[in-house]
């Protein structure tokens, strides 16, 4: 390096040291609070923060003027010697800018936005670890484990066969409206859980396939599909609860059902009512606690709480709560599916077009038959269809 080079590049670190010097002093002059102290006495909202009535920049003469928090002062001239010290044995070194910035506190602001004056919000990392680590990893292994352990049952047990032949004389499970409400929920479901998927779990086997500008479009529109979903989910489980909570009450017999594991392993016969205990659970733990979990942080995750203020920690629970509830959400779902498609003989039908067999309804709730057929509840809750008869044809029946 030759001698002009030297004084050039020292030039350079000198002028480069003291704009960072003077940059220092201006932010920390404009700081209102500074390292350990007690928290203000009132919460800095946005008023105090971004207002300039009420948090005015301050002057650079005099540095420390006035101290509007009424926090222990500090020798924020001695700092910025520090710091212009610092430039000269350890030039380029700006640690005590960063630390400042990455100190939570609020700093002056002239923009409207909310926490405008924090820079870098230091949960924000704690977060980022936590939703890409713990809960991509834990949930990543629940939504294959389950489904896989699934798969493995019914490579076991197969399907469970009705074991006394049809009847031909049907009985209706779920009204027209029953089903409208339940598919309205099936099929939001789906769509949530799949984009969910994507927008959790995606880069991790998606991006590597599809790259980088496919998988961002795709996780786009999926990202507001999803939004846009989660709302008639909502509406759906509200009326499905109103709909389904009177069978889905607890009952004296649950318990003789969660004994015998409703008869799933042995192939044994358990009676239950128009909902066996498994449903039950399902109801209560699935649609109940998780729907409304799923609801209430879904929807300040689409910010359309009326009234709330969406703080970026806000936004951190709300996804962290949101994220776990829904792949345990995902993961009972998964074994309720499978019930009603695959691994029950005739349960998809009443899914389908509301009726079910006799025979049917006589194995897998013989108290609920028992009851339809000493007249307490009617066999025929709604108006029969024009064509009844196809109707109550089995699939495939001319
Ligand atoms: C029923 C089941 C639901 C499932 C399985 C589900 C699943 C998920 C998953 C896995 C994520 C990704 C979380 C992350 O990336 O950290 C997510 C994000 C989200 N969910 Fe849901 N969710 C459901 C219901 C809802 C509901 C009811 C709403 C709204 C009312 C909603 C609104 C949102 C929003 C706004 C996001 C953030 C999307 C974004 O990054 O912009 N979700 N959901």
């Amino acid at each position: 390096m030759t001698r002009l080079q030297r004084t050039v590049r020292h030039t350079g670190h000198w002028i480069a040291g003291s704009l960072m010097a003077l940059a220092m002093t201006c932010a920390l002059a404009q700081a209102p609070a500074s390292t350990p102290q007690p928290a203000p006495a009132t919460p800095a909202t946005d008023a105090d923060t971004n207002n300039p009535a009420t948090h005015p920049a301050q002057p650079l003469a005099g540095i420390v003027s006035e101290n509007i928090f009424n926090v222990p002062r500090r020798d924020i001239a001695a700092e910025a010697r520090a710091q212009q010290e610092r430039t000269k044995t350890q030039p380029g070194n700006n640690a005590p800018v960063w630390r400042e910035v990455n100190s939570d506190q609020a700093h002056y602001s002239s923009l409207p936005a909310k926490e405008a004056g924090v820079l870098i919000q230091r949960t924000g990392q704690k977060w980022r670890l936590f939703r890409n680590g713990v809960i991509t990893v834990w949930g990543g292994w629940l939504v294959v484990v389950v489904p896989l352990a699934i798969l493995a049952f019914f490579a076991w047990r197969g399907t469970i066969p009705l074991k006394t032949p049809r009847t031909g004389r049907m009985i209706e499970r779920f009204t027209p409206f029953e089903r409208i409400v339940h598919w309205t929920m099936a099929i939001s479901f789906s769509i949530l859980a799949l984009s969910g998927i994507v927008i959790l779990f995606g880069k991790h086997f998606l991006l590597p396939i599809f790259g980088h500008t496919l998988f961002g479009w795709l996780t786009y529109i999926l990202k507001n599909l999803h939004n846009l979903t989660g709302p008639v989910f909502t509406v759906a489980i509200v009326v499905a609860f109103v709909l389904f909570v009177r069978d889905n009450l607890p009952s004296r017999d649950d318990l003789t059902w969660i004994v015998r594991a409703g008869g799933l392993v042995t192939g044994s016969h358990v009676p239950s009512r128009r909902f066996n205990a498994g449903e039950k659970l399902w109801f209560w733990i699935g649609l109940v606690v998780f729907g409304l979990i799923l609801s209430a942080s879904g929807w300040v995750l689409d910010m359309i709480v009326p009234g709330m203020d969406y703080y970026r920690a806000t936004m951190q629970i709300a996804n962290v709560i949101h994220a776990i509830a829904a792949v345990l959400m995902i993961a009972m779902a998964c074994g309720h599916i499978y019930m009603g498609t695959i691994g029950m003989e005739g349960a998809y039908r009443a899914m389908r077009d509301g009726y079910v067999d006799e025979a049917w309804a006589q194995e897998h709730h013989e108290i609920w038959y028992d009851d339809i057929k000493a007249g307490k509840i009617p066999a025929q809750r709604s108006k029969p269809p024009e064509d009844a008869d196809r109707a109550r044809r089995r699939p495939g029946e001319a």
